[in-house]
């Protein structure tokens, strides 16, 4: 499977910082492009002038959160469709930081899963357990609920799983719990979807995801990319991390 690198800004990024990690992520694009998917996500209020520095590259343009409602009465909030009048062709979902500030549930990750789809956008949704859960056992649990919860009836975009305690601390999973959760969460899609379209699935991981460990991540078995925080505020860091999904 292509794989699929890519970069969550989270809440960083004014107009001259967003302008220039663009333009140098353009720039240095194409040697990776050859082999795998680049993808950015920087926050709503630079949609629009990133995917103008982005336009006719390799780099796709994505959003971090949507709201369920195609419009409306919703103070604040940015639907769909917005996003992809904006220039965004795909957008982050029910990532842990919103599930756990936000208070949003699987049900309502759901729900937002199916207007992103409605307005043509390719949704990817993350799931991952807490420190807590995992120390108790009960991560794949924690998973298989969020994966049942989360994902309508017909899925076909890209899960994400980033373990809650690997975002932000620098301490990624290790590969090899990497590869039992990517492990169970391809069964969980087979299941849930079929074994065809459960297989066609692109699974990412995310958390702690650098330069130094890439190449390690990506050559566990049924990773398919990653979904980078903090790296992907540096374009050479963004960009040595594609090239470590170089096939080998
Ligand atoms: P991190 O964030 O790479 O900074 O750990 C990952 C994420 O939250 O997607």
């Amino acid at each position: 499977m292509r794989p699929l690198i890519a970069g969550n800004w989270k809440m960083n990024g004014l107009t001259g910082f967003s302008a220039a990690l663009a333009r140098a992520i353009r720039e240095g694009a194409p040697p990776v492009a050859a082999f795998c998917d680049l993808l950015v996500c920087p926050p709503a209020t630079q949609l629009a002038a990133v995917g103008a520095i982005l336009a006719g590259s390799a780099v796709a343009l994505g959003a971090q959160n949507c709201h369920q409602e195609p419009d409306g009465a919703h103070t604040g909030d940015i639907s769909a469709s917005m996003l992809r009048d904006a220039g965004a062709t795909a957008v982050i979902l029910g990532h842990s930081e919103r599930r756990a500030n936000h208070g949003e549930t699987d049900e309502l990750v759901r729900e937002k899963v199916l207007a992103a789809v409605a307005a043509g956008l390719l949704p990817i949704v993350c799931v991952g357990e807490t420190d807590e859960q995992r120390r108790s056992g009960r991560e794949t649990e924690t998973v298989g609920w969020q994966l049942s919860g989360s994902l309508p009836q017909g899925f076909t975009g890209v899960v994400s799983y980033e373990p809650v305690w690997a975002i932000g601390t620098g301490r990624a999973c290790e590969p090899p719990q990497v590869e039992a959760m990517h492990g169970f969460i391809r069964q969980e899609l087979m299941r849930q979807f079929g074994r065809e379209a459960g297989a066609a699935i692109r699974l990412l991981y995310g958390g702690s995801v650098k330069a130094h460990n890439a190449r390690s991540l990506l050559s566990v078995p049924e990773v398919n990319g990653a979904l980078i925080g903090g790296a992907a505020l540096n374009a050479d860091e963004f960009l040595a991390i594609a090239r470590a999904a170089a096939p080998r």
